[in-house]
């Protein structure tokens, strides 16, 4: 096997089976990375030219009964200061980013009990009503079949659910009273209600092997989700995984590229945890084939408390700043802004 006639292959056929893809894993070299660059990019341009769409995201609760070893806002993490916005602040977000210009809005927060099924409906369909051209995504985890059923029919469109790491020991070791079966489970549920679906995991988590990282790439085939969320893990102080190192940049553009070509017309964030560990990670991203940018919607004064990592950027800055901040960016780079709805190629209204 040659890893450049693996490249040519997955190219070709958009798929490997996973020997093949540890074989990338395992011996890539520089050269042969800027090749899968090339080719990355390209698929990406094939399908959506040079835009790039933006998504207005908005934290609404850093409350969370989970326990992720990874993550700032767990349950036990005492000293985070929790929030939750009102549904007026929600809406104040929402309209300040109509007015931006965004027509898709990122609700996401914590698996925050108070946001029961009622709560969420009243939220969701009041957005939808008052702005009838903007597309709405949920991400707040795992709930039963029948709240996302709610979910769904009060007008969210999309939901964003990372599977973390497809590989169920490692899953089952940073997560506390979860199992991955449960994880898949909700995602193939979610597709079924008719949500356009992102799954998506970390780079870096320790314990992670190239094996593991063939097996999520594996798993995103074979779920072919809508859209593929994939960042680097950063540790965080606070949290048991805090002492362990963090993933890098290159090995997360590695993964996007690998993901760009396995699933040609998936969206595929550029993702603040790659900014945060290098002030060009998200144009890098971009490079490779990644096609969305999630600039942040929250009211300046809860941005620091929905801190999942260290050192997260955009925390002080207004998101009329992060707005033309991130086009700039994207503009550096060779591309343009699409502000539009941005929906997975081909699927119905
Ligand atoms: N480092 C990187 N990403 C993290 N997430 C949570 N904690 C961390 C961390 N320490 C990611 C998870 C989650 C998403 C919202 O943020 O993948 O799904
Ligand atoms: Fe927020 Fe650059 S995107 S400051």
């Amino acid at each position: 096997m040659r890893v450049l006639d693996l490249i040519e292959k997955l190219n070709r056929e958009n798929d490997l089976s996973k020997e093949e893809l540890v074989f990338i894993l395992d011996h890539i070299t520089e050269e042969e990375k800027q090749v899968l660059y090339k080719y990355s990019l390209e698929t990406k341009e094939k399908y959506y030219g040079d835009t790039v769409y933006m998504r207005g995201l908005i934290e609404f609760t850093n409350y969370c009964y989970r326990n992720c070893k990874y993550c700032g806002i767990r349950a036990e993490q005492s000293e985070a200061e929790r929030y939750r916005l009102s549904k007026d602040q929600i809406m104040q977000c929402c309209d300040q980013g109509y007015w931006l210009g965004y027509r898709t809005f990122v609700l996401q927060g914590g698996e925050d009990p108070f946001f029961t099924d009622e709560v969420l409906v009243d939220i969701i369909s009041s957005i939808k009503k008052r702005w009838k051209d903007v597309a709405v995504t949920v991400s707040i985890g795992e709930r039963s079949e029948a709240s996302y059923k709610k979910i769904r029919e009060a007008g969210a469109d999309r939901y964003l659910l990372r599977h973390e790491t497809a590989n169920s020991d490692l899953y089952e070791s940073i997560h506390e009273d979860m199992s991955l079966a449960s994880r898949k489970s909700c995602l193939y549920t979610l597709r079924d209600i008719g949500f356009q679906v992102g799954a998506g995991f970390m780079v870096g988590i320790p314990g992670q092997t190239n094996d593991i990282l063939a097996e999520d790439l594996r798993f995103i085939k074979d779920l072919d989700p809508h859209m593929v969320g994939i960042g680097p893990f950063i540790p965080h102080e606070k949290t048991p995984l805090g002492g362990f190192k963090g993933g890098t940049v290159e090995d997360t553009l590695l993964m996007l590229a690998l993901t760009r070509l396995m699933l040609p017309k998936v969206l595929l964030p550029s993702t603040t945890a790659l900014g945060t560990l290098d002030n060009k990670g998200r144009e890098k991203a971009l490079k490779v084939g990644a096609n969305v940018v999630m600039p942040n919607l929250s009211p300046t004064n809860v941005r620091e408390k929905y801190e999942l990592y260290q050192d997260k950027i955009c925390t002080g800055d207004e998101a009329a700043h992060c707005r033309q901040c991130i086009e700039g960016r994207i503009n550096s780079v060779g591309f343009n802004v699409d502000m539009g709805r941005g929906d997975y190629d081909g699927w119905r209204k």
